[in-house]
């Protein structure tokens, strides 16, 4: 693990100006000078919270919190929403910012609390199909009240879900382990917005539901929830990015971002229409990726490459360029289903597991949350920093180094997901997992208690400090953080609380009905002064 850079960190704060990178328009649209200028001038500072282990949402003084939708709240007459929630976008109507549509991803379930399913038990297609319901994505239509609270629209004619019964097309020109479709998509975990209003849904841990096979034997593995057993589907169809247009529920993979345990994926449009994509493959020791498009407007024609961060390299994995691909793959198809092989061939550098990553509007550079190596000793993570090579996004070359380093001086671990403000703060979640939060047997984690959302200061009185703003029910990360356009707004995901709960009668968090009640995934929103006055809207 790099160590953390001072000179790094001091280039970040400060800011109020385009550095040397070259921006993306839509990027500087997004932190206006005015904004961190303000913010610099002020002598507002606001109290984070403390570390809490309570079973509730707790929020910083000036801000406050309300609960928007959660697992199994009907959306619509035929749809229910989806389980553990993770990235998120809201895409407002043209004509009215104050409602819009809202994707959310659904990665994952709990099985102990819905099926029963204990890892052991044979699988029943009736349990089988109701756990591919949970799965997906879903897309509801939401609007401000006269409260300006957000409430979803039910029966809106724009809900609907995905799951991982939806037969979903690859955007490829050849077949996909005998297929041009997939039937559905899953563990979608975070994810990306593009500039023409459709997302990205990235299949982060598709093994736990489908396995894995093994290129050279044809084996395939057994998966933790066996869905392989009522259905043949082929691993090879998952762990893919997914388009999805959420105002018509289209979608397609782009088999040309490779397949791996993909985490999240950011676009950048160069200046003339041609598109970068990174992508990190969250699992320890795998690789971070960007895609360069070979014409305008294609995720189908580029070249995809692997980071080298030892030499500050991104190496190509063009099946005709590469000898060393052509000595193990049969054609460039398979190099792109079988990525992480690829990758180690040709000298892409292990990581520990690459999170989210978000470019900032500021400097333009790539940051990339990693995680941590809980079984190597780290067990903190970082955010490290990419700068590409003179600032543009279509270099090979880079250079990489420790931004922001996990650990009790800086009060986080884990760091997950990201979002920068309208002010250039970088905002960030964390995902200590719930067997290790609150654990006397790993005291590394105990400072920390649960799992919070936290704001890097740029400017002001604040400048670099790292603020605790909110904090998580038992067991439960915050996700996807994502901001209206206002800057008013704070859409924040509250993933699996209860997560270590042994059954119905043993729950660990009844987060958000309190009671008796099951623990439930469900989306919040955040408001209030504070959330404006640290974005220099008022
Ligand atoms: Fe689903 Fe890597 O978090
Ligand atoms: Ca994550
Ligand atoms: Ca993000």
């Amino acid at each position: 693990m790099k160590k953390q850079s001072r000179r790094t960190f001091l280039d970040f704060l400060g800011k109020s100006v385009v550095g040397t990178a070259v921006l993306p328009p839509a990027l500087i649209a997004c932190a206006p000078e005015e904004n961190t200028k303000r913010v610099a001038e002020t002598n507002w500072k606001f109290n984070g919270i403390e570390p809490s282990d309570a079973d509730e949402v707790i929020v910083a003084e000036g801000l406050e919190w309300d609960l928007l939708v959660k697992w199994e709240d009907q959306i619509s007459d035929n749809d229910k929403f989806g389980s553990h929630n993770d990235y998120l976008a809201f895409l407002p109507d043209e004509n009215n910012p104050d409602e819009g549509l809202l994707w959310v991803n659904n990665e994952h379930f709990s099985p102990r609390l819905s099926t029963a399913f204990d890892g052991e038990i044979e699988r029943t297609k009736e349990d089988v199909d109701f756990e591919m319901y949970q799965v997906g994505g879903s897309i509801i239509k939401v609007k401000k009240n006269q409260a300006g609270k957000w409430e979803m629209v039910v029966n809106d004619s724009h809900n609907r879900r995905l799951t991982a019964h939806t037969e979903i097309p690859f955007n490829w020109s050849e077949q996909i382990y005998g297929s041009n479709t997939a039937i559905g998509t899953n563990g979608n975990c975070a994810g990306g917005i593009t500039p023409w209003g459709t997302i990205f849904t990235c299949e982060e841990n598709y093994h736990n539901y489908w396995g894995e096979r093994d290129l050279e034997t044809g084996e395939r593995t057994n998966s933790w929830l066996k869905w392989h057993h009522i259905y043949d589907y082929p691993p090879e169809h998952y762990g893919w990015v997914v388009e999805v247009d959420p105002r018509t529920g289209d979608a397609k993979k782009h088999v040309a971002l490779g397949r791996c345990a993909h985490e999240c994926a950011t676009i950048v449009v160069l200046d003339d229409g041609r598109f970068v994509v990174y992508t990190g493959d969250d699992k320890r020791g795998e690789c971070l990726y960007k895609f360069i498009s070979s014409e305008p407007g294609s995720l189908e024609n580029g070249t995809l490459y692997v980071a080298n961060t030892d030499e500050g390299r991104w190496i190509s994995l063009d099946y005709d360029t590469q000898e060393v691909l052509q000595q193990n793959f049969k054609n460039q198809t398979e190099v792109l289903t079988y990525l992480r092989k690829a990758a180690k061939l040709v000298g892409g550098s292990p990581l520990d597991r690459p999170e989210d990553i978000e470019i900032d509007p500021l400097t333009g550079n790539v940051l990339v949350a990693l995680t941590k190596n809980y079984p190597a000793g780290n067990y903190y993570g970082q955010i490290m920093k990419v700068e590409e090579g003179e600032g543009k996004y279509d270099s090979l070359s880079f250079t990489s180094e420790a931004f922001l380093a996990g650990g009790e001086e800086t009060g986080f671990a884990a760091p997950d997901n990201m979002e920068f403000d309208k002010a250039g703060n970088l905002w960030f979640t964390c995902d200590v997992p719930g067997g290790h939060m609150n654990n006397e047997e790993i005291p590394q984690y105990l400072p920390f208690k649960n799992n919070a959302l936290f704001v890097l200061m740029r400017n002001g009185p604040q400048s670099g400090e790292v603020i605790r703003v909110a904090s998580a029910p038992t067991d439960a990360e915050f996700t996807g953080p994502f901001f209206s356009p206002d800057g008013k707004t704070l859409f924040l995901s509250v993933q699996h609380p209860g997560e270590r709960s042994r059954s119905k009668d043993e729950l660990t968090s009844h987060w958000p009905e309190g009671g008796d009640a099951l623990p439930r995934s469900g989306v919040i929103t955040l408001q209030g002064e504070t959330l404006e006055k640290i974005q220099g809207l008022a």
